[in-house]
């Protein structure tokens, strides 16, 4: 059984609890694309973990967890996560990382904030490098984790790119001559020396990944982002550098079209998006009485990755349904459903008018969830979603901690 998670709106929806939860009875679990811009937040038995690279499954200690080779690799990031879940008892004896994928340069980190700079309209990105790896992945420019077990190869196509950088971003000269990004052998000692921690963990897993698909094991493959943030989203350039829909949990990780059984979207039950680009739903969040305000404090709406304020709006089940049918969803985990507790009324949006602007469909809010049992209206607003998006919803998402959570259909696995 594989079952591809992806988030269905602009990130954040909360894939990190339900890979977590549902890595409880899985077996391996590949995360296939990103970089250290996801940041996933699992909270279980008391404890909050907050994870960039490493797949959100690697709480249970029986589960195989792997980057696959579309993920990009920010070494540093990636040593300090797997030092902090170690120094919390956390074993990564069951952790993978391809061989071949790409590595987030430290000139890539500057590249992306002098970028962004010189944007007249800011993307808002994470600043952290996840556009320049991508781009010289496919430029063929790029490092793979894989180059660096030859040092004199290595150091040799390291020379290589980085001449070729400081001649193309000789425009930015004044910024980066005080930099040590674009200094060859600061790079290349730094990285030798970061590589060095990582090597245990390097392996190729895709014989592994084959026999666990034939004796029939349980495969999660956790996307990162959200389905609106795919670089072939109409919202570009306000998007991300990778593809978040499910299509791509076939690159890079030995998992084929034939062998996926179902799509588990992830959608919170209303909507919010770090950085710029188009949001018709968005609310209002300048004053306390406002809703977005509300929401955003409810709801915790804060970065994970860069902390910055996640704007908030209604659910918006147009954009929704788009990425239902993008991503072939078979299933749908409902999230953040406690964060709608105490509103007079909750609206949803179903359609646009001839301006581009929302057409709201309003529904009576509800005091309480009372977990495990769930108040009528808030069975009405589920059942509005389901209908609408013509998928079930299978989980629904109570409150932040892996256990408040609601199994609602016969498909889900058993929690
Ligand atoms: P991800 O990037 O999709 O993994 O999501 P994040 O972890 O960045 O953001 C989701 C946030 O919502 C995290 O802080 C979670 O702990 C929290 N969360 C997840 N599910 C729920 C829920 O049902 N209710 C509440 N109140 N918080 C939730
Ligand atoms: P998770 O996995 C929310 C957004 C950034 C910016 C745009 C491009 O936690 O859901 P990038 O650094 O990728 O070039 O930035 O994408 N973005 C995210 N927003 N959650 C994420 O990941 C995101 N990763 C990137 O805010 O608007
Ligand atoms: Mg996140």
């Amino acid at each position: 059984m594989t079952k591809v998670l992806v988030g269905l709106q602009w990130g954040d929806e909360g894939k990190g609890k339900i890979v977590d939860l549902l890595s409880q009875k899985s077996d391996m679990v590949i995360r296939f694309q990103g970089g250290c811009n996801a940041g996933h937040t699992v909270i279980a038995n008391g404890e909050t973990f907050k994870l960039h690279l490493i797949p959100s499954g690697i709480l249970n200690p029986n589960t195989i967890c792997i980057l696959g080779s579309e993920v990009v690799i920010d070494m540093e990031v990636l040593i300090n996560e797997i030092n902090s879940l170690k120094e919390r008892g956390i074993s990564l004896d069951n952790f993978h990382i391809s061989p071949y994928a790409h590595i987030t340069m430290p000139y890539h980190r500057l590249t992306d904030s002098l970028e962004e700079k010189s944007r007249l309209k800011k993307i808002g990105t994470t600043a952290k490098g996840i556009g320049p790896t991508y781009t010289d992945k496919v430029n063929r420019s790029g490092i793979r984790l894989i180059d660096l077990f030859d040092k004199n190869i290595y150091f040799k196509r390291l020379f290589e790119i980085i001449e070729k950088k400081k001649l193309a971003l000789s425009v930015y000269k004044d910024f980066i001559e005080s930099d040590n990004a674009f200094d060859l052998y600061s790079v290349y000692n730094e990285s030798l020396n970061l590589f060095e921690s990582l090597k245990p963990y390097i392996k190729d897993s895709t014989d592994l990944v084959y026999q666990y698909k034939k004796s029939k094991k349980s495969i999660i493959m956790e996307g990162a982002q959200g389905s609106m943030l795919d670089i072939n989203s109409t919202d570009y350039p306000f998007v991300t550098s990778s593809h978040t829909l499910s299509g791509a949990a076939c690159l890079g990780t030995g998992i084929t079209p034939m062998d996926i059984t179902s799509v588990l979207g992830i959608a919170k039950a209303y909507a919010t998006r770090v950085g710029s680009g188009n949001f018709p739903t968005e609310l209002e969040d300048n004053d306390f009485d406002s809703i977005g305000y509300k929401i955003r404090k409810e709801g915790k709406e804060f970065g994970t990755t860069t902390g910055r304020i996640r704007r908030c709006g209604w659910l918006d089940l147009v954009l929704l349904k788009k990425a239902v049918l993008a991503n072939g969803v078979t299933e749908l985990a409902l999230m953040k459903i406690d964060v709608l507790n105490d509103f007079d009324e909750i609206k949803i949006c179903v359609d646009y008018d001839k301006d581009k602007n929302p057409i709201y469909v309003s529904f009576d809010g509800w005091e309480k969830i009372n977990f495990p049992n769930i108040h009528d209206n808030v069975y009405k607003y589920i059942k509005f979603i389901e209908d609408y998006l013509e998928v079930p919803i299978a989980y629904l998402s109570v409150g932040p901690e892996r256990e408040m959570t609601i199994s609602l259909s016969k498909t889900s696995i058993e929690l």
